[in-house]
Formats: structure tokens, sequence, C-alpha cells
């Protein structure tokens, strides 16, 4: 059967149909399938049957992974493998559970953020816990040429601990070591994607702590306006999850969302490998081309 693939919202994400993963796949349609992640920001693929080394290999032909700040939550197979979930096993969560509720993309809190991620429903409830993906690339060319040129040559500080600090505040301290490994860093408000050179905002919710050179009311004002321009409806897709359903991410020109279920009702069980990272290239205006 041929590759086929349907858009997920008319200006970004594709779903690839004809494609079973858990066989033989050519290379002819593995270049398609990285073709389109790297031009489409989400790809979806559906119904397929993954065990642990299949999803592992299968992300592995996005690129090098790279294994979770919180290691309580990989499985103890493939380190690779992080897991989202609410359910417990002796006692103990297999996985982090309300994690993604805030808007964010992978891992902007370290130096060179997840490429990519790629998500497995293993245990998906029957309601709730959708997906939400918004644009970058959208959502940039949607700002006014003077906001573009303003923000352009402009750097924010992204925190995990403030992140921690503000989405766990009931949980234990993060350790020495977490806290060592997770310094705060500086990107730029707006990158350029290297697959495809268009300009896409690099914000997000919770994990960005200020930006650099503005008072604080200022750097707060402009950053509550681009976290809440960047995810307008009109820039987003909504993933209905199902069992099977491998969706891969880029993000450098996407954020993400989870979304609440009813966790005393359901169980839901996630799989998630991530991409290794790259240091966000900056968009800035060169003199003359302003
Ligand atoms: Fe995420």
């Amino acid at each position: 059967m041929a590759l086929e693939f349907h858009p997920l919202h008319s200006g970004f994400g594709t779903e690839v149909r004809g494609l079973d993963l858990s066989g033989p796949v050519s290379e002819a349609e593995w270049e398609a399938v990285l073709r389109a992640f790297h031009t489409k920001g989400v790809v979806v693929l559906r119904g397929q049957r993954l065990d642990e080394a299949g999803h592992v290999a299968v992300s592995r032909r996005f690129g090098p992974l790279q294994i979770h700040v919180l290691t309580q939550f990989l499985t103890t197979s493939f380190p690779e493998i992080y897991v989202l979930s609410n359910a417990s096993r002796d006692g103990h969560p297999i996985g982090n559970h309300k994690e993604g509720l805030n808007w964010h993309s992978d891992w902007s809190y370290r130096a060179e953020p997840a490429v990519g991620s790629l998500l497995y429903g293993r245990v998906c409830p029957p309601e709730g816990a959708d997906t939400l993906f918004a644009c970058m690339h959208l959502a940039y060319e949607a700002l006014s040429p003077e906001m573009q040129a303003r923000i352009e040559p402009l750097h924010a500080v992204h925190s995990y601990a403030t992140y921690y600090g503000r989405a766990f505040a009931d949980r234990t301290k993060l350790t020495p070591e977490q806290q060592a490994a997770t310094p705060d860093v500086v990107h730029p408000l707006v990158r350029l994607h290297p697959g495809n050179g268009r300009r896409a905002l690099y914000v997000g919710r919770e994990v960005v702590k200020e930006i650099l050179g503005l008072p604080p009311e200022e750097s707060a004002a402009l950053l509550e306006e681009l976290n809440s321009h960047a995810v307008r409806p009109e820039f987003i897709y909504r993933h209905r999850w199902q069992e099977g359903d491998l969706v891969a991410w880029d993000n450098r020109n996407t954020m993400h969302q989870a979304t609440p279920y009813d966790d005393a009702k359901y169980i839901r069980i996630m799989h998630r490998t991530t991409l290794a990272g790259e240091r966000p290239v900056p968009a800035v205006m060169l003199p003359d081309a302003a």
C-alpha cells in the first residue's frame, strides 16, 4: 500500500497512512516520513503495534535519543523511554503524572533543547487526555511587522527550576543532581528552523522566567502577550489519542500542551522517547535587512 499523507491542520501537521512500523519499512518510506517530520512539525501514525524495543528503534530513525532527567520514570528495560502515567506498580508510580499541562516545547530549559519527541499511546482514556499542538511558524508569521522587529533581537531565560517549582509545588524538591543537570539557559525569542529557514516564535508557559534586558514588568507583560498569542485557536491541532498512536513532533516549530482526564476513573500509559538536542538558531535581523 502506498503511503498517504493527510493534513492535520491547514498550516501544519500530517497523518501518515499505509505504514506498519512493526514490519519492514523501505528506505524510500523512511525518507518520506522523515521529510514530513522536518517540514510539517507534527507527524501522526495510527494503529501501530510497537513493543519498547520497536519504539526505541523507530525513534532512532528520527535521530539520536537522549535520556530524561527524571530517571525514576524511565522503563527498566529501555532508559530511552520516559513514562507518562497515573498507574502504579508495587505502590510506586510507574510514570510522571500531570506532566506538560503548561504550553511548552520539550526541554526548552536545556542549552540544547530536544529536537523532537515521539509519544506512543499504550493505554488511552476514552475521553480527555488530548494533546494540543500549536505551530510556532504560524504564530510568528501572524505577529505584526512591528512586533516581529521588536522581539527578533531579544533573548529569554528558560528555567527548569522555575517550571518545576510552579508546576509541581506539591512534590519533593529536585535533588541536587537534578538541579545541577538543569541550570537556567538563555534562548532567542525567535528562532530559525534549520530544515526550512522559517522563523518560529520560541516561548513557553511557566518555563520562561524573563526576557533579558527589559524591566521586570515589561518582560512579564511581553511574555504574557506572546504566550497568549502563540496558542490562538487558529494555530492549534488537537490530537485525540487512540491506543497504538505514535505521534512525532518537532520542538523547533511547535509547542504542545496536555489536557486533563478523569484519573480516578481511567488509566493512562504513554511512552515517550526524546530526540537529542541542538542549540536554537537565533533569527537576528541584519542591519541592512531592516
Ligand atoms: Fe512535552
